[in-house]
């Protein structure tokens, strides 16, 4: 038996039009777009009809960058895969790509099998994933062969954290020179932690021990420095490299110019890089340790050569690295040493909401907010045109979108588990009324309709960014 749906009148934007539209979704894809109060858009018949007139009509978010449970200081982000979907959801993302972990030691089998264990039959929208690799040995190199066979294409490595996610520089040109060979995508954490480890032990030493200080010891050039490293690297191997969460003006421009020199090199950022700064990592008494991640938020400075990279592509995707903790009882864990916060910012129900409002201050276009936000991070980790875009046959995974309706977030009313919102008070124009997942409503004019494990499993195909 077929479902069909159809959305009548909204304004229907992808990363390449805005036409005011019908769609026809069958059978949880989209089926046809008519322009609207055309007989085309006339003869679509449908079981249910949502009225979209005023509204937007845009792709869902696709989140390339989550971390749902992960194991991190002693503790573990707060989200599950069924809290934080859900939350996702709510925001107007359909798909995550969560980040399975190797362990020093283990298989990357074992760590993807653990990952998916953890999502399977909880997630209310669908997932991926990335596959985090901590120890580079032969026997590590032939399974990203197989990994990226059944899907899980992109790979991600430390340049930080000694001891433990930390790869070296053979390690790395060695997975770099396998995913040239297998289509695989290197995604790198790229700042020099082995330096970073002195000036924490040092800043430390002196009593210097309040949130602030992570930002001070992370220093923006030791981000360019092992962003520059991993280029060249990268160059040296002929692999496509995918830099996540810069966050350093100085990294920015060596992305740039390796892209001026024709590589395939990529750049990701995140929200909180482009709406919070040290002024928040300096908030009074302990609050700081909200805003703890790595790479660190930077002086507000830094926020221009952000969003100016967004619009010359030299940043291609903004997705979340959502990895929240809360405040009482895991931040609190870093009281004293700056250097126990578990690393990590709350935000994947935000970052469609911040991006839209980025359109309405001028930093973006509407068509550029779903190239970064829905578009591009499909095309860049192989899911595209299944998820991404509105276009005939694509997965029926569709946000329709209050343009007006203003709202102030807050821990109050997000529904992420976590007990604190990095953006408490703040007042976006914008909001997700309506989620379709492969035509499946899991919310509905502002309620959660959906349900734990409506969510698959999504295998994906090598980067289709590549140029
Ligand atoms: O602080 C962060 N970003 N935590 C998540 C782990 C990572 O490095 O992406
Ligand atoms: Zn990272
Ligand atoms: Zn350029
Ligand atoms: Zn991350």
């Amino acid at each position: 038996m077929s479902s069909r749906t159809v959305i009548r009148g909204g304004l229907v934007i992808t990363a390449s039009d805005e036409i005011h539209a019908d769609v026809l979704i069958e059978d949880g894809r989209v089926a046809a777009l008519a322009a609207s109060a055309t007989p085309a858009a006339d003869a679509f018949t449908a079981d249910r009809t949502i009225d979209a007139t005023g509204k937007y009509v845009i792709p869902g978010g696709v989140d390339a960058h989550t971390h749902m449970e992960l194991p991190f200081g002693g503790t573990f982000a707060s989200d599950t895969f069924e809290t934080g979907t859900r939350a996702a959801a709510w925001g107007g993302t359909t798909t995550v790509v969560d980040f399975a972990v190797q362990s020093v030691g283990q298989s990357l089998r074992r760590g993807l099998d653990a990952w998916h264990a953890k999502a399977e039959g909880t997630c209310a929208i669908d997932y991926g994933f990335h596959m985090i690799v901590s120890d580079v040995n032969a026997e590590t190199l032939k399974e990203m062969d197989l990994l990226v066979e059944e899907g899980v294409t992109s790979f991600k490595q430390f340049m930080a954290y000694p001891g433990v996610f930390y790869s070296d520089d053979g390690q790395i040109l060695r997975a770099m020179q396998r995913s040239a060979e297998n289509g695989g995508l290197i995604m790198m954490h790229a700042e020099n932690g082995i330096a970073i480890d002195v000036l924490v032990e040092q800043a430390l030493a002196r009593g210097e021990t309040d949130p602030r200080f992570h930002g001070e010891v992370r220093k923006a050039l030791l981000e360019a420095e092992a962003t520059h490293r991993a280029i060249r690297l990268a160059q040296v191997a002929g692999a496509p490299l995918y830099v996540v969460h810069v966050s350093a003006t100085e990294a920015v421009a060596e992305l740039a110019r390796a892209r001026d020199e024709g590589l395939n090199v990529f750049g990701e950022t995140c929200p909180q890089y482009l709406f919070l700064s040290t002024d928040n990592l300096a908030e009074p008494g302990f609050e700081g340790a909200k805003y703890v991640c790595s790479t660190p938020l930077r002086p507000r400075e830094h926020q221009a050569a952000l969003w100016r990279g967004l619009r010359t592509n030299d940043l291609q995707v903004v997705s979340t690295d959502h990895c929240p903790f809360c405040f009482t009882g895991q931040k609190e864990l870093g009281r004293g040493d700056f250097s126990k916060i578990p690393n990590g910012l709350p935000g994947v129900e935000n970052r469609m909401d911040l991006l839209h409002q980025a359109v309405l201050d001028g930093h973006i276009s509407r068509r550029r907010w779903i190239e970064i936000a829905c578009a591009t991070p499909a095309r860049m980790f192989g899911l595209y045109p299944k998820k991404g875009t509105i276009a005939p046959g694509a997965d029926a995974d569709v946000v329709i979108y209050d343009p007006g309706a203003e709202q102030v977030m807050s821990a109050g009313t997000h529904h992420m588990n976590v007990d604190y919102s990095a953006y408490e008070g703040k007042r976006v124009t914008g909001r997700v009324e309506t989620v379709l997942s492969r035509g499946v409503p899991v919310i509905t004019d502002r309620e959660y309709t959906g349900r734990a494990g409506h969510g698959v499993y999504t295998p994906r195909s090598t980067c289709q960014y590549l140029t």
